[in-house]
């Protein structure tokens, strides 16, 4: 026999945690205001995110887009090795912004593979407020 307050109590549980802050992001987001980074902004970073650069392997503009997809919620492609990517937004994929030395990691790769540069406190909150809002 089904209990059915236990099933509400864990889908209530699987609904919230989609929405919740991940603590990962929350501690990262702490440390770029240290930094002196303040007021992240969901859709700062969404501009950003699809922002065209020149990439000088590719000798073409791309962005962070050109392997994540514009939509957070879809299947990514890398755009040098064809290579899928599982997507961004935390509501498709519980894993992501789960990891801090993960998000650092790949924030250090990939703003100097897109951008030639690494991203300031500031666009690396901005980019967790936007994706995490996926
Ligand atoms: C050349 C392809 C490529 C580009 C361009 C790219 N990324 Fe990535 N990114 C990857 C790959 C590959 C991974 C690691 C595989 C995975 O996590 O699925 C990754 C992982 C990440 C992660 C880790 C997320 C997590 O918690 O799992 C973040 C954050 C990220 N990228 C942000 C960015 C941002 C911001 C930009 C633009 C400045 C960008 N990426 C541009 C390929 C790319």
């Amino acid at each position: 026999m089904m209990n059915w307050g236990v099933v509400t109590v864990l889908l209530l549980i699987v609904a919230g945690s989609a929405m919740a802050t991940e603590p990962a992001v929350n501690e990262r987001q702490a440390s770029y205001r240290e930094a002196g980074a303040s007021n992240f902004d969901a859709a700062r970073g969404e501009g950003m995110w699809n922002q065209q650069q020149m990439q000088q392997e590719m000798r073409q503009s791309v962005s962070c887009a050109s392997c994540h997809s514009a939509n957070l919620r879809t299947v990514g492609k890398h755009i040098r090795t064809g290579k899928l990517i599982d997507p961004m937004a935390p509501s498709m994929n519980a894993e992501r912004l789960t990891d801090a030395a993960k998000i650092e990691k790949w924030f250090r790769r990939n703003c100097k593979w897109t951008w030639g540069r690494e991203c300031t406190a500031q666009e690396k909150g901005d980019f967790l407020q936007f994706i995490q809002s996926r």
